[in-house]
């Protein structure tokens, strides 16, 4: 753990001194002598500094994480080099705007126009082989400990004609690969290619129910969400549903909230890729929530793509206060240039979200999870040791609070 100002454990100042300045101008202050530690805003218990460190230990679980979205650029240029190919430079730092977002990009079709240069990295098994191992590890570089990497085997294979097979075998090696070097546990979800029709998604169900036994849990459906509705997919992904597979699906992000209904009651949606734009129709925003059907936001992306204007207007918080089970994802960190710790900080720090907060965030993730139930049980036993162990470094108790429970 990096070096950071801990709350003193002797200490009855727990609060920083911004929060006590804050308290001492409320109308009515917080009676801290009452007040569980756990339900203060983690902003008000310790430093920026402190709290990206402490949400960085924090064992997290990203469940919308795109592979090809996380290639670093380093990574690209050193594949393009080693095989090859061309690139609009090889200097990481001028390359940097032809993958990741800049502040003239302001559309999801900006945020996918990335994917061009990104694709240049996928040659052969070998190259999506490096580029999986280096995802996971840098996922468990930020204790994201359980993810799930979605990626589109016939994206990839079309950029310099691989076979599917061999996308499939890279993935899998670099999985396994991980696997024994780092703690960060796997899922995979294929992507259906919504520009392309459903006789490629027909192709890309059968292909996830082949590898269901070797690490595939999922269909999803994403990419151009503005020009293409998920109604003509419907019986692709019932057929998913059908064999076993776990279905999510990119809506409301660059569409409205009818998406979102259709993903749910046609695709029969288990999650939803984002719905930001769930609150369009309350109707069903009111579905999503009786159905407790988690919504894997993601903050920087989000803002990115324009599903929402800002952070400030996001309906993340809002999602959360009527009982939404939300979760924090980082959907393509490069293209992003974020970590989920960068999400989680910023969510946690723009609504003043309190320790009980975060641990819901996290739990949420792993209620949410395409894992069968007693790897998740499994995995929440782990996780609550863990979490407890962190606050304990970072957050003790008040004197006169029953503390951290
Ligand atoms: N592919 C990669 N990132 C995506 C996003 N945010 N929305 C749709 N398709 C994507
Ligand atoms: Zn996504």
């Amino acid at each position: 753990m990096d070096a950071v100002n801990r709350i003193n454990i002797n200490s009855s100042n727990y609060l920083t001194q911004a929060a006590q300045n804050r308290q001492a101008d409320a109308s009515s202050p917080l009676p801290s002598d009452k007040v569980d530690i756990k339900d203060v805003p983690v902003k008000d218990l310790m430093d920026e500094k402190s709290m990206r460190s402490f949400l960085k230990d924090m064992p997290k679980v990203d469940l919308h994480r795109h592979l090809e979205g996380s290639i670093q650029p380093k990574t690209l240029i050193s594949i393009a080099k080693r095989k090859g190919i061309e690139l609009p430079t090889y200097d990481e730092a001028e390359l940097k705007p032809y993958l990741q977002i800049t502040d003239k990009d302001k559309t999801l079709l900006d945020f996918i126009k990335k994917f061009d240069t990104i694709g240049k990295a996928f040659t052969d098994k070998e190259a999506v082989e490096e580029v999986t191992y280096e995802a996971v590890k840098d996922a468990n570089d930020d204790n994201v400990k359980y993810a799930e990497f979605r990626f589109s085997p016939v994206y990839m294979a079309s950029q310099y004609g691989m076979s599917v097979e061999d996308v499939m075998k890279g993935v899998l090696d670099g999985v396994a690969r991980a696997k024994k070097d780092f703690n960060t546990e796997t899922g995979l979800i294929m992507i259906v290619e919504r520009q392309m029709g459903p006789e490629h998604a027909a192709f890309v169900e059968k292909l996830a129910e082949q590898y269901k036994d070797q690490g595939v849990v999922a269909l999803d459906l994403a990419n151009d969400e503005f020009n293409f509705p998920p109604g003509p997919y419907a019986q692709v992904f019932q057929q998913a549903k059908e064999a076993g597979l776990k279905v999510t699906v990119h809506a409301g992000e660059a569409g409205g909230a009818e998406n979102v209904r259709v993903s749910i009651e046609d695709l029969k949606a288990d999650r939803i890729g984002h719905g930001v734009r769930t609150f369009e129709d309350p109707a069903v925003e009111k579905m999503v929530r009786e159905r407790g059907i988690p919504l894997e936001m993601c903050p920087t992306s989000n803002v990115q793509t324009g599903a929402t204007k800002s952070l400030d207007s996001h309906p993340f918080k809002k999602y959360y206060d009527e009982g939404i089970p939300v979760t924090i994802n980082s959907d393509d960190p490069s293209v992003s240039n974020i970590t989920l710790t960068d999400d989680y900080v910023k969510i946690v720090d723009k609504f003043g979200f309190t320790l009980r907060d975060v641990e819901k965030f996290v739990m949420n993730g792993l209620d949410a999870a395409f894992l069968p139930k007693d790897e998740k049980e499994a995995l929440r036993q782990k996780y609550g040791a863990e979490i407890a162990q962190v606050e304990q470094e970072y957050v003790v108790a008040h004197p006169f609070n029953t503390g951290v429970r």
